[in-house]
């Protein structure tokens, strides 16, 4: 990965010789989670309110995954929700960042340190974030941010690590020296769909993009999508899963690196006028809480009946989130493979059936979302 230029977009603090660049964010995870020596009898504890493919880089390694609960007003599983779950076995504790938000992360290494785990902050959310003024993914051993298409600064697919740990470093850098990188086709299908994602940021074309996407990437075969099949129906690891980035997407990366500033300040800002709309009819606001800076990657919000409002978002051409379905995204029903029983995170399962999300890239009027809460 070495002949990788700076990514000069990120704060200063990212020293280059300590970032590294995967053809996806759970690579990242993966390989660090590696590096950390995880494996056999092995437990990392991870949110129960996350994406599957989290679960998948800690199964993928024969360990188990310990689910903690959240909290309702942060999403982000806390030292309380934690403590109870660690065990001789324990390694590892996946702090993420949801829907933008950091936990609180302090506390989670002070935690860690008592009990000698490693610390990793899951940043797939929370590229251009901040915790207690510090860039999100500067605050333990390791950290991890997607670029995929959802994310502010998007190469279609694409994750970056970042080591904080000295005794990590090495490690993580002799096994990401070690990957192959995606095929030329691959990267030129991938360029492909670069250059058609921004109709998604046309409301009237957002839902039959999306759909057309799912189509192509899981039905067909012919797009490249952010999870393979194999990824949210089984637990071992699937073909082409561990590559390096592309140079193609490191390309792009720099590129779009730049606008990440500007991205998330728009979204923080279109996130406010969200909230004097939500405050006036008596909604809760997503929670920023004074140590964080929140990316507002989602806003969201709880409704009485989320398939209805998902239903006439999509009538009214409304673009709205459904993050998450289920405590591992977007798998639902019988989680019993990923070491999930039913009942086990009481508020993530409340989540799960209540939260929306607005997209703030989208920028939604507020005539709209007075449409989309109206009683009819
Ligand atoms: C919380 C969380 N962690 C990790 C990931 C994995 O990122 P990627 O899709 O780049 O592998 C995702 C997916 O976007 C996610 O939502």
């Amino acid at each position: 990965m070495g002949e990788f230029k700076p990514m000069t977009f990120l704060p200063e603090i990212f020293a280059p010789e300590r970032l590294f660049f995967f053809w996806k964010g759970r690579v990242a995870l993966y390989t660090i989670l590696k590096a950390m020596g995880v494996g056999e009898g092995d437990e990392v504890i991870l949110p129960g309110f996350t994406c599957v493919v989290v679960a998948n880089a800690v199964l993928y390694l024969g360990a188990r995954p310990v689910y903690a609960d959240i909290d309702p007003l942060t999403y982000n599983i806390t030292p309380e929700t934690v403590a109870s779950l660690i065990t001789p076995k324990t390694k590892v504790i996946i702090a993420q960042n949801t829907f933008g938000l950091s936990p609180d992360l302090d506390a989670l290494m002070s935690l860690a340190e008592r009990h000698g785990l490693y610390v990793i902050e899951d940043c797939a959310h929370g590229l251009g974030g901040s915790y207690k003024g510090r860039p999100a993914g500067t605050n333990t051993h390791a950290s991890f941010f997607s670029t995929q298409w959802s994310k502010p600064v998007t190469t279609g697919l694409g994750g970056i690590a970042y080591i904080s740990d000295d005794d990590l470093l090495p490690k993580v850098a002799a096994i990401a020296e070690t990957l192959p990188r995606p095929g030329l086709l691959t990267e030129s299908i991938l360029a492909g769909q670069r250059l058609v994602r921004p109709l998604a940021d046309n409301p009237h074309l957002y839902y039959a993009l999306v759909d057309a996407y799912r189509f192509l990437t899981q039905k067909l075969g012919l797009s490249i999508g952010s999870s393979v099949g194999d990824e949210l129906n089984s637990v071992t690891m699937p073909e082409n899963y561990l590559l390096g980035m592309g140079k193609l997407q490191h390309k792009a990366l720099q590129k779009t690196g730049r606008t990440l500033k500007a991205a998330v300040r728009r979204r923080q800002k279109i996130a406010q006028k969200y909230d004097a709309f939500f405050r006036e009819r008596g909604i809760s606001v997503p929670y920023r809480p004074d140590y964080a800076e929140h990316t507002m990657l989602r806003y969201t919000f709880r409704v009485p009946d989320k398939a209805a409002i998902l239903q006439k978002a999509q009538r009214l051409h409304i673009p709205l989130g459904d993050w998450f379905v289920s405590p591992l995204h977007p798998v639902e029903g019988d989680l019993s493979r990923w070491g999930y029983r039913a009942g086990q995170c009481p508020e993530s399962e409340r989540a799960c059936r209540e939260c929306v999300n607005l997209l703030p890239e989208q920028d939604v009027s507020l005539g709209q979302l007075k449409q989309l809460l109206s009683a009819d």
